[in-house]
C-alpha cells in the first residue's frame, strides 16, 4: 500500500511535498524534482514559515474558542510566487499549503504543499495585459482621430452640422445623416459614436446597399445554423456585435421592405430575432442612419416606410456638398496637404494661387472624397513645393472660366445659311447651358463662372432651349 502511495503521488503532474517543523522533508514527489528541478531548500524554507504561520493561527482560533477548529479554517490559500529553477532559469509557479492535523494531539504536524506551473498561464495573462494596453492606445487613437476637430470646414452650414452633432453625441438620439456622396457622413457618425458614452463599445457599419434583398436580414440580425440554404453555422448578426455601441445603417433607403420592417421594431421595442430562430433578443444599440438620397421622395414613392421615416428622422442633420461651402476648399487643400505630407514624407507648402482657382471653380460631384483623391494624387506626382496648375488632373479645368469659353468656341458648329445674330445667340444659348451643366445646376456658380449678374444670367438662362440643359 505504501508503495502504492509512493507510486500514485510521483505519477502526479504537479508538485507534492510535506515537511515537518524541524525542517525534515517527509515526501518530494518526482514532480517536484524533475519538472521544476526547484531547489528543495527553497521550498523546505518556505513551507517550514507557512507551518508556522499555521500554528500561530490555530492557537489563536482555540484561545478564542472551546469548540474545534472546522477542517479547513486553515486551509491555505493560493499563493503564486517565482521559484528558482535549479537550471537558473525562474518559473512562475503558484502552490497550496494545507496543515496536516496530527490524530492524537490534534495540533499541526506537517504542511503540505501542491505546486503547479503556471508560467504558460502568467504568459497568457502578461500577453492579455500588454494587449489590453494595445487597445486602449488604438481606442485613444480612434477617439483623437474621430474627433470633431478633426472634420474640417469654416462655412456656416458645416458648422452647423457639427454643432448639431455634438449635442446629440453624448444622448442615446437616433440621428439620420443626410448629404450628398463623399460629404462626411461616415466620418461624422464615427465622431458621434466617438464622443459617446458607448465610445469603447464597438462601431458597426452596415452598408445596406451592398447586399441583396435576402441577405440583408441575415447580416443584419444574424441567423440559426439551418435558417436557409447555406446556413451550415448559427451566425450572430451586425446587430449583435453592435451590442453596447453604435450600428450605423448608411444607404439606409436600399433597405429590403422586410428589413426595413424589422428595424421598425428593434427602434421601437429594442427587439429583434435571427431568421429561423425562435427567439426574440434584446438589442442594446444606437442607430444612426444615413443615406444621399430623397428619402422623402422615396416615402412618396412607397419604397421607404413612412414610419420608419419619422422613426430615423427625429434628428436629421444635413451635410451640405462642397460645391455650397466655397469657404471651405482652401481650409480642407490645406489640411489635405498636411495629412499626406505626413503620411508620404514629403513637404509640400502649399498651392499656388491660379491651382486654388481651378480647384475653386470645379464641382466637386464627388465633394470631399474626390477631393481628397485628387491631393493625394497631387501629393505623390507634384515634384515643386507649391502645387501649380500644370500639377493638376486636366479634368478640373473643365470648369474654369477661360477653360469653358475656349471649348465653346470650338465645339460651336454652324449650319451652312446663318445670320450673325442667330449665331451669337446660339453661341450664347451653349454657353449658358454649358455654365449651368458644369456647375452641378448652380446658377450663382455658373453666373460668377460667366462673369454675369445672377439676374442677367436668369434672364439669358430663359432664352435657353430646354432639350440644351439636359437634366
Ligand atoms: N469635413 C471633412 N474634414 C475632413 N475630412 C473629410 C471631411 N468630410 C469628408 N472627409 C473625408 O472624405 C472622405 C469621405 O467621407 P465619408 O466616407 O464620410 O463620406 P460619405 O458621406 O459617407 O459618402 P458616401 O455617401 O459616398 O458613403 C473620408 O475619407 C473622410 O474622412
Ligand atoms: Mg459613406
Amino acid at each position: 500500500m505504501k508503495y502504492e502511495l509512493d507510486y500514485v503521488l510521483d505519477s502526479a503532474l504537479d508538485g507534492i511535498f510535506i515537511v515537518d517543523e524541524n525542517h525534515r522533508l517527509v515526501l518530494f514527489n518526482r514532480a517536484c524534482e524533475e519538472l521544476f528541478g526547484i531547489s528543495r531548500d527553497e521550498l523546505v524554507d518556505r513551507a517550514c514559515w507557512k507551518l508556522a504561520d499555521f500554528k500561530a493561527t490555530w492557537k489563536e482560533k482555540r484561545a478564542g474558542s472551546e469548540s474545534r477548529i472546522a477542517y479547513g479554517d486553515l486551509a491555505s490559500k493560493k499563493e503564486r510566487m517565482v521559484l528558482a529553477h535549479k537550471g537558473g532559469m525562474e518559473v512562475w509557479v503558484e502552490t497550496i499549503y494545507t496543515p496536516i492535523y496530527d490524530p492524537e494531539s490534534g495540533g499541526i504536524a506537517y504542511v503540505m504543499g501542491v505546486i503547479k506551473d503556471i508560467s504558460e498561464q502568467k504568459r497568457l495573462e502578461e500577453e492579455r495585459e500588454r494587449l489590453l494596453e494595445q487597445l486602449g492606445s488604438m481606442r485613444e487613437e480612434l477617439e483623437r482621430k474621430y474627433n470633431f476637430s478633426e472634420i474640417v470646414g469654416r462655412s456656416p452650414s458645416i458648422m452647423k452640422a457639427l454643432k448639431l452633432t455634438a449635442e446629440v453625441a453624448p444622448r442615446n438620439t437616433t440621428v439620420l445623416l443626410l448629404g450628398e456622396s463623399g460629404t462626411g457622413k461616415e466620418l461624422l457618425a464615427r465622431a458621434i459614436h466617438y464622443n459617446s458614452p458607448r465610445a469603447s463599445a464597438p462601431f458597426v457599419a452596415v452598408n445596406c446597399s451592398a447586399f441583396p434583398d435576402t441577405l440583408i436580414e441575415s447580416e443584419l440580425f444574424g441567423h440559426e445554423k439551418g435558417a436557409f440554404t447555406g446556413a451550415e453555422k448559427a451566425r450572430p448578426g451586425k446587430v449583435r456585435r453592435a451590442m453596447g455601441g453604435t450600428l450605423f445603417l448608411d444607404e439606409v433607403t436600399e433597405l429590403s421592405p422586410a428589413a426595413q420592417a424589422k428595424i421598425l421594431r428593434l427602434i421601437q421595442e429594442r427587439e429583434y430575432e435571427p431568421l429561423g430562430g425562435e427567439s426574440t433578443l434584446t438589442a442594446d444599440v444606437r442607430l444612426i442612419a444615413a443615406t444621399n438620397k430623397d428619402v422623402e421622395k422615396r416615402v412618396r414613392e412607397g419604397t421607404f416606410r413612412e414610419d420608419l421615416y419619422y422613426r430615423l428622422c427625429v434628428y436629421p442633420v444635413t451635410l451640405p456638398p462642397l460645391r455650397e461651402r466655397p469657404e471651405d476648399l482652401p481650409v480642407l487643400v490645406n489640411f489635405l496637404i498636411r495629412k499626406f505630407n505626413r503620411e508620404m514624407g514629403k513637404g509640400l507648402k502649399g498651392v499656388s494661387p491660379e491651382a486654388l482657382a481651378v480647384l475653386s471653380s470645379y464641382h466637386w460631384p464627388g465633394n470631399v472624397r474626390e477631393l481628397q483623391n485628387v491631393m493625394e494624387r497631387v501629393t505623390i506626382l507634384s515634384k515643386r513645393e507649391v502645387v501649380g496648375t500644370s500639377d493638376l488632373p486636366t479634368y478640373l479645368f473643365q470648369d474654369a472660366p477661360e477653360a469653358k469659353g475656349e471649348a465653346q468656341i470650338m465645339s460651336l458648329r454652324l449650319p451652312k445659311k446663318f445670320s450673325l445674330e442667330n449665331s451669337v445667340q446660339r453661341f450664347e444659348n451653349e454657353a449658358v447651358a454649358a455654365a449651368l451643366k458644369s456647375s452641378g445646376y448652380n446658377k450663382a456658380r455658373a453666373a460668377k463662372n460667366l462673369g454675369l449678374s445672377r439676374s442677367t444670367f436668369r434672364y439669358k438662362l430663359a432664352k435657353v432651349p430646354k432639350e440644351l440643359l439636359g437634366n
